[in-house]
């Protein structure tokens, strides 16, 4: 295994998207980010230095960060912010790991612009278990705001008001054309005959996006950096966090057709519909005229949810899927958006969201170092409920508002098993919620609509090949199965990757304790830590 060194730069750099331009929050100057570049195995350091006004965290999304939790970075949760003028080295080893990941900085919402590619390599020497592509090629959504990013969050969250919607979505930090301005869009050149390994990660803030390309189905061959059976689809389905691995073929003569992202509307908050536009160029194409401009309508909840469906993990002799059969913690995770009293806000209401009727919120020192000083007293408690206080009519419309703020963690001793039964609630609206894992990837056992139901929908699990994650989406008005173990002490966040119902306190966090074995424990923090 190698060392890979990087130098992160936090800088303001000017950036211009749908006619104006505006200073945004960039890593070395540029959006996406740079890429990170390694082998399975790997050692990666990151030398992160902050020049800008703001409090700036790195996560690097998917990585399970195996005694490294000093690393992981979400603000407050694993680490204090790294403040203006201040500096800090991540440093973690990417064991057993590859595929495509991202990171992201995970504070506020400076990730709409402070994010990038993960491209882990398997072992030198070690094929992928499907045919070697030709090349191979990076593809990031985004979403833009034409206002500040952090001036729309503040103010939504003064207001109690939903936040501003987004102005576009980006491929490549490209929003594709407009009309009236001059932007173009992304183009990926081809040759006839090739094969593309596409890495395509979804770095939009708050919009699960489908991913066409015209003409052309893709083959998926991974997901979150974990291998699948290969299986072949027109349409792609990513939400915030999620990368999927897939093969192009460009068997075309030649031509130029449309690419496009768009949002999944499952929901009665109104999403951007604003669709991303790119191109795939054949070589040797004189015209600029688009072969083939039609994307197909599509049936958005039967696409998203068929997506998922098809997914399976590899469980080949070389990678081989081992899922928890015995549960030490079963769970079950009541997950919404509600409303609660807010009297300095405009409709003396806000909008909150929550897990077991907890809305989390942040505190204002960082929890692992409480933890591990055995500082906890008055930063959080480990009383976070395992089910929700009264069971109710989950999918069954208005019901259940009550909610109580708080920052609770639920303890798991090491090497734990724990079972998750995430179930949508359509408290306020019916939405879908990508949610996300810190620490550890689940697997995906089992996925269904309406209420779960613990006599039928448990025979149904999937214990042979269910997909492997780091973040999966509960459909709406539906539930989602997981199962991981608790084998990385730490505290690791758990959260929908929806920023904006992040914000609104869907998240909380599972503390795993150390084992008793050397090799079981986390290791003091790193010097340079950053304090709050
Ligand atoms: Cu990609 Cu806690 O986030």
């Amino acid at each position: 295994a190698n060392i890979r060194r990087y130098k992160f730069n936090v800088v303001m750099k000017n950036m211009t998207k749908l006619c104006s331009t505006k200073p945004i929050v960039t890593i070395n100057g540029k959006f996406p980010g740079p890429t990170l570049y390694a082998r399975e195995d790997d050692n990666v350091i990151v030398n992160l230095t902050n020049n800008v006004n703001y409090n700036v965290t790195i996560h690097w999304h998917g990585v399970k960060q195996l005694r490294t939790g000093w690393s992981d970075g979400p603000a407050y949760i694993t680490q204090c912010p790294v403040q203006p003028g201040g500096t800090f080295v991540y440093n973690f080893t990417l064991t057993g790991q590859r595929g495509t990941l991202l990171w992201h900085a995970h504070i506020s919402w400076l990730r709409a612009t402070v994010h990038g590619a993960i491209v882990i390599l398997p072992k030198r020497g070690v094929p992928y278990p499907f045919p070697r592509p030709h090349t191979e090629r990076i593809i990031v959504f985004g979403e833009w705001w034409n206002s500040d990013v952090e001036a729309v969050i503040s103010q939504s969250t003064q207001s109690g008001l939903p936040p501003n919607i987004s102005d576009a979505h980006t491929i490549n930090g490209l929003t594709g054309q407009v009309p009236g301005c001059k932007s173009r869009g992304y183009t990926l050149h081809v040759e006839t005959g090739k094969k593309y390994l596409l890495r395509i990660i979804n770095a939009a803030v708050n919009d699960e996006l489908f991913f066409k390309i015209a003409g052309h189905n893709l083959t998926v061959v991974e997901v979150d950096a974990t291998y699948i059976k290969p299986f072949d689809t027109e349409t792609l389905f990513l939400g915030p966090g999620q990368t999927t691995n897939a093969i192009l073929t460009a068997n075309h003569p030649q031509g130029n057709f449309l690419m496009t992202i768009s949002p999944f509307m499952d929901t009665v908050v109104p999403v951007n519909n604003v669709t991303a536009t790119a191109f795939l160029r054949y070589k040797d194409t004189r015209t600029q005229a688009l072969k083939s401009s039609k994307i197909p309508p599509v049936n958005a909840t039967s696409i998203a949810l068929g997506f998922s469906d098809s997914l399976r993990s590899l469980n080949s002799p070389d990678y081989p899927t081992n899922v928890p059969l015995k549960v030490d913690h079963s769970l079950f995770f009541a997950i919404g958006v509600g409303v609660n009293p807010c009297a300095t806000c405009i409709n003396g209401t806000k909008t909150i969201a929550d897990i077991n009727n907890v809305s989390f919120v942040m505190p204002t020192v960082a929890m692992l170092q409480a933890h591990y000083f055995n500082k906890s007293e008055g930063v959080f408690t480990d009383d976070f409920p395992g089910k929700p206080s009264t069971p109710f009519n989950y999918t069954g419309g208005l019901s259940n508002l009550r909610t109580e703020n708080g920052t609770k963690v639920y303890r798991l001793e090491f090497n734990a098993t724990v079972q998750v039964i995430i179930q949508g609630t359509s408290v306020i609206a019916p939405e879908s919620h990508p949610t996300h894992l810190h620490g550890s990837n689940f697997f995906v056992i089992g996925k269904g609509l309406g209420n779960f139901d613990p006599l039928k929908d448990t025979k149904k699990f999937n214990l042979v090949d269910p997909v492997e994650r780091n973040t999966v989406s509960v459909p709406t008005a539906g539930w989602t199965a997981i199962r991981f173990i608790a084998d990385n002490p730490g505290v690791w966040f758990f959260h929908c990757h929806l920023e904006v119902h992040t914000s609104w306190g869907l998240k909380m966090a599972f503390l795993v304790e150390d084992g008793n074995g050397s090799n079981e424990k986390l290791p003091p923090p790193p010097s340079d830590l950053p304090i709050c």
